[in-house]
């Protein structure tokens, strides 16, 4: 299945689904039921050296919603628009058996042409560092840093860091670059008003790839308890999160140029869905709430549906990539249609 062959600066990915990093990705089996679904990379559940981020993990909760705020069963078929809200911790674990693991699963990985990939979320710099040469010294063959984890502002002090500041973001990524040379990919909030910048510092530090954008956190009263819905804001994510992702996608192609590689994670929910990234820029997409509710088959499913795509048109992954965001216009561009707007208008009395 060549045409689906991508490239995320020096690494081969044989296609451009990826199981980003979430519950679904926490313990041995699940990382080898994502690697079975053909998944080019497996992110593993984040750790850090916070003893709070992984209390944290205790007081996880999650809710799936429809459309209109009420809540859908938790049955591992939830409809395409579902929205999953809730809050989540860090992989419970001592770090060096977890990188044991990792190192085991990757060996697997390695076998079936695919990646499995350690994830650290920053918390204390320097031991993110120690972390990342002895994550190189395991043999790993990828690094992903979080560096803009939505709930960074409501965990416990330090447990999770969630960084905006461009020049912080420099800083951090030329840290952790310098304690490895493995390729090193940096996951970035989508909280920001510029997160082409953040992508841009990103990069002047040295990462190879930047994984674009982290989710939003949302407050959701609940009509019935009125309280907050799970007691607490969340983070939110949802199929409608796919165009503003796309949206800083496209930015930061046009911004850094074509050649920088760019992953996409928040709002993919399907094969097509990896398709509509890869026209907007993303060599390969990050699925994890679709997996996390929907189960492993999300992955082989994503797939076939991208490859069907894909034949469909006679393309084949690298001829589509960037394709919509190369022809993006502006509103001045866009043809002259007096009147036009009438017919969408709602009839008056
Ligand atoms: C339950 C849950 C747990 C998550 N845990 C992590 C994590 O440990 N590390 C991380 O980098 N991202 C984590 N994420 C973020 C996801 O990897 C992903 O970036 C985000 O959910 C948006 O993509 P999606 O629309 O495919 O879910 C988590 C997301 C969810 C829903």
């Amino acid at each position: 299945m060549s045409r689906l062959v991508t490239q995320v600066a020096s690494l081969t990915l044989k296609n451009p689904v990826i199981c980003g990093a979430g519950e679904q990705t926490m313990t041995m089996a699940a990382i080898r039921s994502a690697l079975a679904s053909g998944a080019a990379a497996v992110v593993a559940k984040s750790t850090n050296e916070s003893a709070a981020a992984k209390e944290q993990l205790d007081k996880t909760d999650y809710v799936l919603l429809d459309a209109q705020w009420n809540r859908l069963p938790w049955n591992f078929a939830p409809p395409p628009d579902a929205m999953l809200f809730g809050r989540s911790g860090l992989v419970q674990r001592d770090f060096d058996e977890w990188l044991d693991d990792l190192q085991q699963l990757d060996r697997e990985a390695r076998k079936q042409d695919a990646y499995v990939i350690p994830s650290l979320i920053l918390s204390d710099l320097e031991r993110c560092a120690a972390f990342a040469r002895k994550i190189e010294d395991a043999g790993m063959r990828v690094l992903e840093l979080n560096i803009g984890a939505p709930h960074g502002e409501e965990a416990a002090k330090g447990a999770i860091v969630l960084e905006r500041g461009a020049e912080r973001i420099e800083a951090i990524v030329r840290h952790i670059r310098q304690a490895t040379r493995l390729p090193l990919w940096i996951k970035l909030t989508g909280q920001s008003e510029d997160v082409v910048g953040l992508a841009q510092a990103a990069r002047r530090g040295g990462a190879d790839s930047v994984v674009m954008m982290g989710r939003f956190m949302g407050f959701l009263p609940d009509l019935e308890s009125e309280r907050p819905l799970l007691g607490t804001s969340a983070a939110i994510g949802g199929g409608w999160a796919l165009p503003l992702t796309a949206r800083w996608l496209m930015l930061t192609r046009k911004a850094i140029g074509a050649d920088y590689p760019l992953i996409a994670t928040n709002g993919a929910r399907s094969g097509l869905d990896v398709a509509r990234f890869l026209l907007a820029g993303a060599c390969a997409t990050e699925l994890t709430s679709a997996v996390f509710t929907g189960g492993y088959r999300v992955l082989s499913e994503a797939i076939e549906e991208l490859d069907r795509y894909l034949c469909s048109r006679g393309r084949n992954v690298s001829e589509l990539l960037g394709m919509a965001a190369d022809h993006v216009e502006t509103y001045q561009q866009q043809p002259d249609r007096p009147g036009y707007w009438q017919g969408f208008a709602p009839r008056t009395e």
